[in-house]
Formats: structure tokens, C-alpha cells, sequence
């Protein structure tokens, strides 16, 4: 073949419409998107940061005011199961996760969840006294390291942040626990779980994960991998509501051996028996602080029903598919705006959400989300899409680029109303 002929059939041919809803048409998942209330006229692309409700959330929520809380009051303690709650959620998420059900447990927020194992081994007996993260970790992870350390300076406890790149390097013999977030929340760039968790294990390190952008956007094998740890996130991917509890996983061997200092009496081994010390729970349940909000706990449940059927290979598959999509179009239709990738090509080292830099981001999202497709904004200049298997469809990545075209083509972002700056961004 002549050389032009051969590089010209090496590019492929544009995307159609159509040959998208073909995808959609094809979709094993597709029907998953009746699970959700999602509003009419709407391309929902912030799933990565709060997941809309699913048709059974009104239903649920009004038989707990109707039929638990409203008709039962104090009793539903008991006749409702609310005080099992945080283990029977967290064992509706180990599926998810590839862990067993006695190893996960719905609870307080990720930054506190996070707060209880890092200072639970920072303060295992040893010599070892630095918090060893990375400077992409999310910040509140870092906040809470910090504030965990400040706490303990005088025993010689120190905080040590380093590039991603130097964090292998960076495993000494001074380490007593490393703090990782999984994915990127800015670039959606994932790290190995199996490999790192190794690596550090080697040294003698234990490792916290934070998958606050993992559970539930793709599976995870944590017993496979070696994972003793991790905390996430369940209002995001697991549906669970705004500010619905966190999860703590700890792999069932080392549940015993740890104590959390925040040694409240839910996690207490017998509440009830109201004695002066603190005694642990057996297992999982020893990480609980205070009395758990029932009206979330109750939410996440109920949001969690959502991948009830879900084959966890076609989530996988469909989330790699639909960023791979994404970046297909970003590249072909809105390059000669200035638009570039931010997140990596190769959809196996990415979670399932997908950036985009431009000078003008903020407006630009904002512009974007007036015309009814909702991303969001990260400093300085990132356009984040989150690409939520159970309800995004392959059409919805077509338009959202459509859409996202015609506001940079007409410069509309431009409008002074398109800068105002929200709280949240
Ligand atoms: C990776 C990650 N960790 C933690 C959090 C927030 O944790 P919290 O539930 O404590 O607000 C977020 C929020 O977006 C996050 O993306």
C-alpha cells in the first residue's frame, strides 16, 4: 500500500450520531438508568462529586417518617434495625469494593474516617512517627493528616508531603503509615492499588486509601489486591445523597489489633452496659464514633440499590468506554478551541471521571451548565465530567460535546454572568 494511503487508513473515520446510539442500543447497562430521578432536559455529568437519587429514594424516605421514625419513634432502634445500620450499609458496599461484609462499615464523614485509621497506626508502638501522602491526594486528606500530626508533635509525629512521583522513594524506614487517594479528583488519574499497596508493604508501611472516587465508578478487589485500608465516599458514585456517611474498610485480620482514638460509645463493645471506660467493639464496628444519622444512613441504603444486579465487569468496561468517547470527541470536535486533555489517554490508568483544560474554565462550565450539561470547575483551569456508568449514556457524551463546542464557537462564556463565582465551584 503507498505510504499516504497506508497512514490515511491508520486515522479513523469521525464519529456519527449515530454510531453512539448504536453504543447506547448495545448497552448492557442501559436499562440501569431507570434506577434514577434525573431531571428532564438534563446531561448530568457531576455524579464524580454528588449522585443524583434513585426512583425508590421519596418512597423510602417517607415510609421512615411514616412507618419507623413517625409511628415507632425510639423503638425503630431496635424493630427497624437503625442500630445495625452502619454494618448491614457497609455490607451492601463490600461487594463493591471486593471485600467481605464484615470488613466495611458506613460511618461519619471521609476526612474523619481517615482521621481514626491514620492516627489508629500512627499510634502503634515504634519509632517510625511520619505520615508519608502525596501532593494530589484530596485535600481534605491532607488537612486531617495535618491535624492529626499537630496533635502528636511532641512525640516526634511529622507529616511529609511529595510529588506523586517521589512517593515510591519516599517509603523509608521513618514511615509509619501512608495516606493515597486513589484517583486523582483533578485529573481522574488513577493509581495501582495492588502495586503500591505492595511496594509499601516491603517497607514495613501500611496504607490508607482513599477511594472517594473509586467505589462504585469501577470494581474494586481489595482482598485480591493486599488492601488493608481505605476510607471512601458515599454520596458521590454509591447514590447516597449530600453529605450521605463515608465507609472505612480494614481488612478483617487487623480489625483487633487497632484502636481508634475517637473511641465514642457506638464503637464501645457493650453501650448500653453505660460503663466508665472504653472497651472496643469486636471487628469493624470498633470504628464508630457517635450515634449515626439514621435519615442518611437510611439514604445511602437506599441509594446503594442501585447496583443491585450490576454486572461489575460491564460497569468496568462501560466506564472506560464512555471517558475513551469522551476523549474521541474532545480531540476531534473541540481542539481548535484550545480545549486539552487533562486526564490520561489510556483508560485502564484513569477513574471514571474525565478533565478538560481551557484558559476560560470557570466561565466556560458555567455557560456549559446553562445550557443543561452539568460538570463542574477545579482551580485553575480544569472542566471535570463524571461519567457514572449506571446512568450516563453514550448520547450524553455526544451532546455534552455538541454543547460544549457551541459555547466555546460563540464565545458565550464570555457574558458577565457566566463569571459570577459560586461557593462551591
Ligand atoms: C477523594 C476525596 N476524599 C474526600 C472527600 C471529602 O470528604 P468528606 O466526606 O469528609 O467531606 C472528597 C470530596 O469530594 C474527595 O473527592
Amino acid at each position: 500500500m503507498p505510504r499516504d494511503r497506508r497512514a490515511a487508513a491508520s486515522v479513523p473515520e469521525p464519529l456519527r450520531r449515530e454510531d453512539v446510539l448504536e453504543r447506547d442500543r448495545n448497552d448492557p447497562l442501559a436499562s440501569f438508568r431507570d434506577r434514577f430521578e434525573l431531571p428532564e432536559g438534563v446531561i448530568y455529568l457531576d455524579g464524580n462529586s454528588l449522585g443524583p437519587p434513585s426512583v425508590g429514594m421519596r418512597t423510602r424516605i417517607e415510609s421512615l417518617l411514616a412507618d419507623e421514625w413517625g409511628r415507632d419513634l425510639v423503638a425503630s432502634w431496635n424493630r427497624h434495625g437503625w442500630f445495625r445500620l452502619p454494618e448491614r450499609v457497609g455490607a451492601r458496599i463490600a461487594p463493591l469494593l471486593g471485600a467481605a461484609e464484615d470488613e466495611v462499615i458506613a460511618a461519619d464523614s471521609v476526612s474523619l474516617n481517615l482521621f481514626k485509621l491514620l492516627a489508629a497506626l500512627l499510634r502503634k508502638p515504634g519509632s517510625r512517627r511520619v505520615v508519608l501522602a502525596e501532593e494530589t491526594n484530596f485535600p481534605t486528606d491532607l488537612y486531617m493528616a495535618e491535624g492529626l500530626v499537630s496533635l502528636l508533635r511532641e512525640s516526634g509525629a511529622e507529616l511529609r508531603i511529595v510529588p506523586p512521583d517521589d512517593f515510591e522513594a519516599a517509603l523509608g524506614p521513618e514511615v509509619a503509615v501512608a495516606t493515597l487517594t486513589q484517583v486523582d479528583f483533578r485529573t481522574g488519574r488513577k493509581h495501582d492499588l495492588r502495586r503500591l499497596t505492595a511496594a509499601a508493604r516491603d517497607s514495613g508501611i501500611p496504607v490508607v486509601w482513599d477511594l472517594s472516587h473509586s467505589a462504585g465508578a469501577f470494581p474494586l478487589q481489595l482482598n485480591d489486591d493486599g488492601v488493608e485500608f481505605a476510607v471512601g465516599c458515599g454520596y458521590k458514585y454509591l447514590n447516597g445523597g449530600p453529605g450521605a456517611p463515608g465507609f472505612l474498610y480494614v481488612a478483617r485480620r487487623l480489625q483487633q489489633s487497632l484502636d481508634t482514638p475517637l473511641s465514642g460509645w457506638m464503637g464501645h463493645r457493650s453501650p448500653f452496659e453505660f460503663e466508665t471506660h472504653y472497651r472496643p467493639a469486636a471487628g469493624v464496628r470498633r470504628f464508630l464514633s457517635g450515634t449515626p444519622g439514621i435519615l442518611s444512613m437510611i439514604a445511602l441504603e437506599e441509594g446503594l440499590r442501585t447496583f443491585e444486579g450490576v454486572d461489575l465487569e460491564a460497569l468496568q468496561a462501560k466506564s472506560e468506554a464512555l471517558g475513551d468517547l469522551f476523549l474521541r470527541l474532545a480531540g476531534e470536535r473541540l481542539r481548535e478551541f484550545g480545549v486539552e486533555p487533562a486526564s490520561p489517554r489510556n483508560a485502564r490508568e484513569r477513574g471514571s471521571q474525565v478533565s478538560l483544560r481551557h484558559p476560560y474554565g470557570y466561565p466556560v462550565m458555567q455557560a456549559l451548565i446553562a445550557r443543561g450539561v452539568v460538570g463542574d470547575f477545579r482551580e485553575p483551569d480544569l472542566l471535570r465530567f463524571g461519567f457514572a456508568p449506571l446512568y450516563v449514556r453514550y448520547r450524553d457524551v455526544w451532546d455534552a460535546v455538541e454543547a460544549l463546542r457551541e459555547v466555546l464557537a460563540s464565545s458565550e462564556y464570555e457574558e458577565p454572568r457566566f463569571r459570577r463565582r459560586h461557593p462551591v465551584t
